[in-house]
């Protein structure tokens, strides 16, 4: 068997392209020029935070929606940033502001920055991640008001390519704030941002204490690999039929790999994201989506 390729580029340029549409079509019923703004907040050099905040930077573009970059040197105090962040907050022009992660280390004087601290500053009705403790609380009681986009973007997937995973046993590899953790208490739920198709699931949230990882993973009939390290899951870990899903970007002598060996993988899988061209499109169109919904909150 050789697994379908989930298309997460072509869904992501259908998602842009409907948040291009709404935001055409916000401009007309309230007649006059509407273009909701994002600042991405960047500390430091990294080169591939740089290649990400480009990237969410011409989406916008794109999409109608203006993308500002706020840049900081990585020898910026914990204070300076925070600064950063409370005018952004002040500042009525701007309706999303994201902070790229991760700060550089040695930022603050060497101290590192409190990214906690950062991230809890930025006004809840802003925060397009959905990182701020109040957006959490609400994504864990089941009244979102932003999905955190990288999960998200996979619902989305999950939806447009027909998949249900409803009474399903969904395993989750990886326990992060920002993907394991949402994740797994989106597909747990009653419904969803795409209906109760892509909810319902019986979830497993599998870590680097797992015992016995692969019996884990062989159970899933979908499985989701967010842990960060290169080529992890190998074939012999799925289910034979099972839907896979890679969010692993990993750089393996200048080449993108996931978290799943693919060319093993797509031997056993039914379905399977490619890396690139997966997952990592998708986290960017709903970003503009989370800047639209922002600015029409605070319409309201
Ligand atoms: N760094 C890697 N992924 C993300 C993300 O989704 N949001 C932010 N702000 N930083 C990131």
């Amino acid at each position: 068997m050789t697994a379908k390729l989930l298309d997460g580029k072509q869904i992501a340029a259908e998602i842009r392209e409907e948040v291009a549409h709404e935001v055409k079509k916000t401009a007309l019923e309230l007649g006059r020029p509407f273009s909701p703004c994002l600042v991405a907040v960047l500390v430091g050099e990294d080169p591939a935070s740089q290649v990400y905040v480009r990237n969410k930077q011409r989406a916008c573009e794109k999409a109608g929606i203006e993308g500002r970059t706020v840049r900081l040197p990585a020898e910026s105090t914990q204070a300076d940033l925070m600064k950063v962040v409370q005018e952004l907050n002040e500042d009525a022009t701007v309706n999303g502001i994201l902070v790229q992660l991760p700060l550089p280390k040695q930022g603050n004087g060497g101290a590192g920055f409190d990214e906690r601290e950062v991230l809890d500053a930025i006004d809840p009705l802003k925060d397009v991640d959905a990182f701020s403790p109040i957006n959490v609380g609400l994504l864990m009681q089941g009244r979102p008001r932003f999905l955190p986009c990288t999960p998200h973007g996979i619902v989305q997937l999950l939806h447009r390519c027909d998949i249900s995973v409803a009474g399903k046993h969904v395993v989750v590899v990886g326990r992060s704030d920002i993907v394991g953790k949402p994740m797994a208490m989106m597909l747990a739920g009653r419904d969803g941002s795409c209906g109760r198709e892509v909810a319902n699931a019986t979830v497993t949230i599998a870590h680097s204490r797992t015992e016995d990882l692969k019996s884990v993973c062989r159970s899933a009939d979908c499985l989701i690999a967010a842990v960060g390290v290169a080529e992890m899951i190998k074939g012999d870990m799925i289910k034979p039929g099972a839907i896979v899903i890679d969010v692993g970007i990993n750089r393996v002598d200048g080449k993108l790999v996931g978290d799943v060996a693919f060319e093993e993988a797509k031997q056993v899988a039914a379905a399977i994201t490619p890396v690139p061209g997966g997952v990592g499109p998708l986290t960017i169109a709903m970003l503009l989506h989370n800047t639209l919904l922002a600015a029409r909150l605070q319409m309201a």
